[in-house]
């Protein structure tokens, strides 16, 4: 059977639902999944820092019976001149599955062509599908039912905001991607996430106006307004997005039973006050725990014989 990668939320377009249920189930089996990975290594290569998708990933194949291998990008040969082709074919010789973070999503696609086991992408400068994975579950666990839901993110059209565009469209979620003009999501990935919606019943709208996008919203969801590689300055960015920080005036205007999200790490102040992320909407912890559990969805998914 040929190997499968997850680089976009669309390498597993037929799966997902399927994944976010394996998550919330094996969340509740926790402690009690026997050793379904065991003998499997994931070796997870990073170019960039990370808290959660390191922690997550690594305690996820352990707790499933396998084992994960910590590779800094800039000590391995490949940050010293090895090309990606040789680097995928070695490990491929190593490991059941590679977990990459890189700063260009065209190493990462050149990774996934010359590996011949599973390639996990731990973000790059398009997208972050275990992110939204992880972001589709907390909706699901919230609301019970994703179809009809209305989400709407706040701020730089960035990486997450790409894929969750991808993983609203799979589960029926309407989702307003409320952006600056100059810093929207993807062109190619929202006109593909728009025909998705189309097929499922919901909407993928593109807005600049906060206070129109959020009328109604279920979720508003933010994340940082200067991404890991980007070099836009903080002044700068202030300048260009401030009017999208998720504040009290803005939660005001969503549903009353509104949920707040971001990726994490937060900037409080910036794309989220401190009032609201602390606040009562606010599940970011829930969705933050949530990544090991969509984590072990994929592993499972990915890397079970
Ligand atoms: N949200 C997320 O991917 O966090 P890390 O950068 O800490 O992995
Ligand atoms: N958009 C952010 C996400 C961090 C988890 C970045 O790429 O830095």
């Amino acid at each position: 059977m040929a190997k499968k990668d997850l680089i976009s939320v669309v390498d597993m377009k037929a799966e997902w639902p399927a994944l976010v249920d394996l998550a919330i189930k094996l969340k509740k089996e926790r402690g009690h999944h026997g050793d379904p990975l065991k003998g499997k290594t994931l070796a997870m290569m990073f170019e960039k820092p990370s808290t959660r998708t390191r922690t997550s990933f690594d305690i996820a194949i352990t707790e499933l019976g396998g084992h994960a291998l910590y590779l800094d990008v800039s000590k391995m040969q490949m940050g010293h001149g090895e090309t990606v082709e040789d680097t995928a074919r070695v490990l491929s010789r190593f490991a059941h599955g590679i977990m990459y973070r890189a700063f260009d999503y065209k190493m990462m696609d050149k990774l996934g062509e010359w590996a011949t086991i599973p390639v996990i992408s731990g973000l790059d400068n398009l997208e972050h599908p275990c992110q939204a994975l992880a972001d589709i579950v907390t909706v699901k666990e919230k609301f019970g039912e994703c179809r009809g839901r209305k989400l709407v993110y706040l701020g730089d059209g960035n990486n997450v905001c790409n894929s969750l565009l991808y993983a609203c469209a799979i589960m029926g979620i309407d989702m307003v991607a409320c952006c600056p003009a100059t810093r929207m999501p993807n062109a190619e990935i929202m006109m593909k996430a728009a025909d998705i919606a189309r097929e499922n019943g919901s909407k993928i709208i593109a807005s600049h106006e906060p206070q129109e996008a959020c009328k109604d919203a279920d979720v508003l969801y933010t994340d940082t307004w200067i991404s890991m590689g980007d070099t836009t300055s903080e002044a700068e960015a202030i300048k260009i997005f401030q009017k999208y920080q998720i504040n009290d005036d803005l939660l005001s205007i969503a549903s009353p039973d509104c949920i707040v999200m971001h990726c994490l790490p937060a900037h409080r102040g910036q794309e989220i006050t401190n009032s609201v992320i602390e606040g009562k909407h606010s599940v970011v912890f829930d969705q933050a725990e949530n990544r090991l559990h969509a984590q072990k969805a994929v592993l499972y998914t990915l890397l079970k014989d």
